[in-house]
C-alpha cells in the first residue's frame, strides 16, 4: 500500500466511521469473517466447519463488511468453512476493495480454485491468499497436500497478482513432508509458513514429537518463520508464554451469524453482534485481561495482532 492511500484510509471521512482517536487506539488490525461454515473437507484436527450450512446471505455479508470498515479495520480476511464454496466470494473481495481496506485477504484449502477464480480474485483486488497445505501426501487427517494441490499452486505462482502464503499445520503429516512443502513453496516463489496444532480451546497441547518436528520446520524456514517474538518456542519448552491478549479489539473473529468473538476457539466466552460493535466495545475488550487461556494460546492471529500493543497497560 502506498503512503497516500494509507493516509486516505486513516484520515478520509465516511459516514459511520468511528472517531480517529478510537481507531488509532483500538481498531482491529485484522478481522476474520466467516462467509460459510460449510467445508468440502473434513480435516481431523479442525472444529471450524460443518457439511450442511449454506452460504451466508449477500446482504448480511455486505452489512458486516461495511461495519468492519466503520470500525477502522486494516485487514479483512474471508474464511470458513471453505470460503470458495460461497458463490459470490469474488464480489465480496471487490466490495472490500471498494471500501479501501488496505489488505483484502482470503484463507482457503484451494481445492476449488480454478484459473477463472484466480483471474476474478486478481481483478477484484485480493491482496493476500493463505493456502493451507499440510504436507506432501493425503492421509487420514488431511487432504490439504501437495499430491492434490501441486498443479493449483503452480498455477497460482504463475497467475496470482496477490501474495500467496503456503501454510502447514505441523503434526498433520510426517515431518519430512512439512519440509518438502516448505521447499516446494520457496521454489515457486510462494511464502511458506508453519502453524502449531491447537486443541479445542486454542491452547497448545504438549507433544514432544510435534515440538521436535516444529523445530525442524523452523530451522528450514529461518528467522522469518518466527511470529510475535517466538512465543511458540516457549510453549513447546513447556513454559507459559503470557501476553496481553487484545482479541475483541485488535483482532476479531466474526462467525456466520454475524457475532463477534475473541477467536474461533473461545467463541463461547465472548459473543457480541458485530453490527452493535462500536468504540466502547473495542476499548473494553482491549483492556480486558482474557485470563488463563492467554498463557498457552497458540492462535497466531490473536498473538500477532496483540504484539504491537504489548507496551500498553491492560486491566
Ligand atoms: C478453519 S480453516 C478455514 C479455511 C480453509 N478451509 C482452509 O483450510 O484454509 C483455517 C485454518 O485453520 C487451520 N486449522 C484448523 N484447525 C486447526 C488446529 N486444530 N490447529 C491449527 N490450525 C488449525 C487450518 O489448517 C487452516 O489453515
Amino acid at each position: 500500500m502506498t503512503l497516500p492511500s494509507l493516509a486516505r484510509f486513516v484520515f478520509g471521512r465516511r459516514p459511520g466511521l468511528i472517531p480517529l482517536r478510537d481507531r488509532i487506539a483500538y481498531a482491529p488490525y485484522l478481522v476474520q469473517l466467516v462467509v460459510t461454515r460449510r467445508c468440502n473437507l473434513r480435516c481431523g484436527y479442525c472444529n471450524e466447519y460443518d457439511r450442511t450450512s449454506g452460504p451466508v446471505p449477500w446482504d448480511d455479508l455486505a452489512a458486516r463488511v461495511g461495519r468492519i470498515r466503520e470500525l477502522g479495520a486494516l485487514a479483512l480476511e474471508f474464511t470458513g468453512g471453505e470460503p470458495l464454496l460461497h458463490p459470490r466470494l469474488v464480489d465480496l473481495v471487490r466490495v472490500a476493495t471498494q471500501h479501501d481496506f488496505p489488505r483484502r485477504m482470503l484463507i482457503s484449502n484451494a481445492l476449488l480454485l480454478t484459473d477463472e477464480a484466480i483471474a476474478g480474485l486478481n481483478d477484484a483486488g485480493l491482496t493476500d491468499l493463505q493456502v493451507s497445505v499440510d504436507g506432501a501426501r493425503a492421509n487420514e487427517t488431511t487432504r490439504k497436500t501437495l499430491d492434490t494441490l501441486r498443479e493449483r499452486l503452480v498455477r497460482l505462482a504463475e497467475q496470482a497478482r496477490f501474495r500467496v502464503v503456503v501454510s502447514a499445520v505441523v503434526g498433520a503429516c510426517p515431518p519430512e513432508e512439512t519440509l518438502e512443502t516448505i521447499d516446494f513453496a520457496r521454489a515457486h516463489g510462494l511464502r511458506p509458513r508453519v502453524l502449531l496444532l491447537h486443541g479445542r480451546t486454542g491452547q497448545l497441547e504438549p507433544d514432544a514429537t510435534v515440538a521436535h518436528d516444529y523445530r525442524a520446520a523452523m530451522a528450514r524456514l529461518g528467522g522469518r518463520g518466527r511470529e510475535a517474538g517466538g512465543y511458540r518456542d516457549r510453549l513447546l519448552a513447556g513454559r507459559a508464554a503470557p501476553f496481553r491478549c487484545r482479541a475483541g479489539s485488535r483482532y476479531l473473529y466474526v462467525d456466520e451469524h454475524g457475532d463477534a468473538h475473541w477467536c474461533s476457539q473461545q467463541a463461547a466466552r465472548f459473543t457480541r453482534p458485530l453490527l452493535e460493535y462500536g468504540p466502547a466495545e473495542l476499548a473494553a475488550q482491549f483492556h480486558l485481561p482474557k485470563g488463563a487461556c492467554a498463557d498457552r494460546c497458540t492462535i497466531g492471529c490473536a498473538r500477532t495482532c496483540s504484539a504491537p500493543d504489548a507496551w500498553r497497560a491492560q486491566g
